[in-house]
């Protein structure tokens, strides 16, 4: 297999947190330098949202074992958001715990990770103990300093695809967040797609669905989702990428297992680590699990593979 990364696992791996890769200005022109796809495994991790109760620390570790045992022997995870439990409305004590049960479960990992952030990841945007959003440490800020994530949308190469981790997360002071794809990202993405090329293949990682079936099957088949369930852009993110060989959008938030293909994307929903927030399957139905990917030439398969997780009550 030959890889097309431009940093090493080494340069990802620091002191036991993994950390994202760095920033765009690192990926070359599309044309003769990219490389023609080889076949590798990665792993779509979403929606852990760790925390000390319902045994969800230990939810995470038994899925983390899970992955380390697979028989693809994935080179890298996508961390598809909402790691931790909510510190969006929580006091500073709660952020640190959530966020030092992750750090301890990722390194468990021993993977590079690419990271998209959740609703839940960001920090202090309303509660009793907000912060300001001038505070560096507000919103994506805490996440960014505890994840070591560089920007808060990247891209990497890794086997001649194109991997793109796009922010879907839009916060306000007040508690407000919505799903967007941001003016300033979706020029970034329009020139990133231009020098890719028409060729290259092409993996968004979107924490918010971009298309999705999701309110068909839990509102009624003629409600429209809030800006809260899908962004709100997804349309003009839709046409923007269509030009081009975007193969999958990888998606989480909502928790359920779904694929909806569309003008040659599919467009994956990954389920959750925690299910229905560490109380059962979700909906009763979508199972605790993980999504295994791999990539062979131009073409990707994937699997949802549930890891064996009880739920627990509070006592249990
Ligand atoms: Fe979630």
């Amino acid at each position: 297999m030959k890889k097309s990364c431009f940093i090493t696992r080494r340069d990802l791996i620091r002191g036991g947190v993994t950390l994202a890769a760095a920033g765009a200005t690192l990926l070359p022109e599309s044309g003769a330098d990219a490389a023609k796809p080889g076949k590798f495994s990665f792993v779509h991790i979403t929606d852990t949202h760790i925390q000390p109760e319902l045994g969800a620390a230990e939810g995470v570790k038994k899925a983390f074992e899970a992955i380390r045992a697979l028989k693809e022997k994935p080179a890298f995870a996508l961390i598809g958001g909402d790691i931790v439990m909510d510190v969006a409305l929580v006091d500073r004590p709660r952020t640190d715990l959530l966020y030092d049960l992750w750090n301890k479960s990722a390194a468990e990992l021993s993977l590079p990770l690419y990271y998209t952030v959740g609703n839940h990841d960001v920090y202090a945007i309303g509660g009793k103990t907000p912060v300001a959003a001038d505070d560096p440490e507000f919103g994506k800020g805490m996440w960014r300093k505890r994840t070591g994530v560089k920007n808060r949308y990247d891209t990497f190469d890794f086997g001649g695809w194109r991997f793109v981790m796009l922010d879907s997360v839009g916060v306000a002071e007040g508690g407000k967040w919505w799903g967007e794809i941001d003016a300033e990202q979706m020029r970034w993405l329009d020139d990133l797609l231009r020098k890719t090329g028409k060729q290259r293949p092409v993996i968004f990682l979107t924490h918010i669905p971009i298309l999705t079936l999701f309110g068909l099957y839990t509102e009624g088949t003629t409600q429209a989702l809030t800006e809260q369930t899908i962004v709100k852009n997804g349309k003009e993110f839709a046409e923007m990428i269509r030009p081009y060989n975007v193969k999958a959008v990888f998606q989480g938030h909502t928790h359920v297992v779904e694929a909806c293909d569309y003008l040659g994307t599919r467009y994956i929903t990954g389920g959750a680590v925690c299910g229905e927030w560490w109380k059962g399957p979700r909906l009763g139905v979508h199972p605790e699990g993980f999504t295994v990917v791999t990539a062979d030439g131009d073409a990707l398969s994937h699997r949802y593979v549930p890891y064996g997780w009880k739920a627990r009550t509070e006592k249990s």
